[in-house]
């Protein structure tokens, strides 16, 4: 997709905050850290539109933003991450699957994980959930570019087996924009079968 704008919608912290329903969306997540952000950045083509930390952690708001004045991404809190204080751990998972169980525009979910290490507990809790409640997704396993393509390739196998299910896993680079291309067929192919009768309504 050629990238002709890009806009930061808003920051939503509570349901009543969620941007109306017009636009088929897809969300972006995974552990904290891991990079969710910087695919975004990386997929548009801008520098610093979702933002990225070194610091883990810190955003438990949903991040909308507007692509071409017809989708919306959004960037999820990121999960997992040991020093958060466990009550804001524990609403991770309610702000979250909340999300992806109500918003009715959702047509894609990407989950990310991190291509040097096997995938954690969380990720395949997630990709569970995402599984047992029927929501098409995509895994990403991201900072292709830390490893060696003989690593690579051994661990996007693991990854596949874990997490992959019918879907390949694709490798990313947010710093090379390996994958780049494929992530946005896989985008482009969602929101042209998401044809549904909320986006018909909008015309
Ligand atoms: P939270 O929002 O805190 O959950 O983090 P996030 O998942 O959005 O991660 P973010 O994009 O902020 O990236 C975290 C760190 O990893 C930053 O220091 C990035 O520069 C680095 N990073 C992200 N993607 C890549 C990548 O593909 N390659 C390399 N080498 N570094 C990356
Ligand atoms: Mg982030």
């Amino acid at each position: 997709m050629k990238i002709s704008s890009t806009e930061f919608v808003k920051s939503a912290f509570a349901e009543e905050g969620w941007p109306r329903v017009t636009l088929p969306e897809v969300a972006f997540l995974g552990r904290s850290n891991v990079g969710k952000s910087s695919v975004i950045n990386s997929l548009l083509g801008v520098r610093g539109l979702a933002r990225t930390s070194s610091t883990p952690g810190r955003t438990q708001a949903l991040n909308f933003f507007l692509i071409n004045k017809r989708l919306h991404f959004v960037d999820l809190p990121g999960y997992g991450y040991a020093r958060v204080p466990r009550d804001v751990r524990e609403s991770w998972g309610e702000i979250v699957t909340n999300y992806l169980a109500k918003r009715e525009s959702l047509v894609l979910s990407i989950q990310i994980v991190d291509s040097r290490h096997e995938p954690t507990t969380l990720d395949l809790q997630l990709r569970e959930w995402l599984q047992a409640h029927e929501k098409p997704f995509l895994t990403v396993a991201t900072k292709s570019d830390k490893l060696s393509n003989n690593e690579l390739r051994k661990n996007l196998e693991s990854a596949h087996k874990l997490l992959g299910g019918r879907n390949q896993v694709i490798a990313y680079s947010a710093v090379t924009k390996r994958g780049r291309d494929e992530v946005w067929r896989a985008i482009e192919e969602a929101v042209t079968v998401s044809q549904s009768p909320f986006l018909k309504s909008e015309k």
